[in-house]
């Protein structure tokens, strides 16, 4: 069953995770992290040694992901792999790095392609990622594309990984966040780009509430909600 779309992509850090989340919340709407399902696969991989260039392995991974995402009752999210507790484990830099990895090869994308196009279902979907509104959810009724500057970016992700991802210096993760969004933006499957109909957002200096209140009108003005 088909259902309206929103569409959030854009680079690591630029906040679409928090704002799909707030916008999903306030609309009662399914959310889909789709780069959770790349990171589950690249855990997966290293759970199971596999080697990092194996491909067919990886792709056998994705295809039989055994993922369930949900909440705590303190309502933070719980994402299991197999069963087991993942949900801190896969949001290191170094996850995020694998998963980059294996979401360059077509087979791993083409693996979860169903899955993540499953997530949109009634009453509506607001989807997370870098190729929603190309790939994924081409007739998405309103696509966003967040940017934000690289310092901004790492400094956002670094105030978000501090005490999670032990070790973790502002100065690395620079250099990690603009080696991951070079890999995902010259990649030849599905490179991280806006959508030809995309609104593109700066979320520089903006406040989270301000740019949830900006999607919000998008949506209000093409008719997808209430504002
Ligand atoms: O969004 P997040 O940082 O969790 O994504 C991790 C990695 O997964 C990204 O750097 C990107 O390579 C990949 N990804 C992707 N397509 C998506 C979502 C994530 O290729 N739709």
């Amino acid at each position: 069953m088909s259902a309206t779309v929103v569409s959030i992509d854009g680079p690591s850090g630029a906040g679409k995770g928090t704002i799909s989340r707030l916008l999903a919340g306030r609309l009662g709407w399914h959310l889909l992290d789709s780069g959770a399902l790349y990171r589950l696969v690249a855990y997966a991989g290293l759970r199971q040694a596999l080697a990092a260039d194996d491909r067919a392995g990886h792709a056998r991974l994705a295809q039989s992901l055994d993922s369930h995402f949900g909440a705590r009752a303190d309502g933070s999210e719980l994402i299991l792999l197999d069963g087991i507790d993942v949900t801190q484990g896969i949001r290191s830099e170094a996850s995020g790095m694998g998963a980059s990895r294996v979401a360059a090869w077509a087979e791993i994308r083409a693996a979860l392609l169903a899955r993540q196009r499953a997530f949109a279902r009634p009453p509506g979907l607001v989807a997370d990622g870098r190729d929603m509104g190309t790939i994924v959810f081409p007739a998405a009724a309103l696509k966003i594309f967040l940017v934000a500057t690289p310092e901004e970016r790492a400094l956002r992700r670094y105030n978000q990984l501090k005490g999670k991802d032990s070790g973790v210096s502002l100065a690395a993760l620079s250099r990690e966040i603009a080696a991951r969004d070079r890999q995902d933006a010259t990649r030849p499957v599905a490179p991280l780009v806006p959508a030809g109909d995309a609104v593109v957002i700066d979320s520089t200096g903006l406040t989270v509430a301000e740019v949830v209140e900006r999607v919000w009108h998008l949506g209000g003005e093409r008719g997808l909600w209430q504002e």
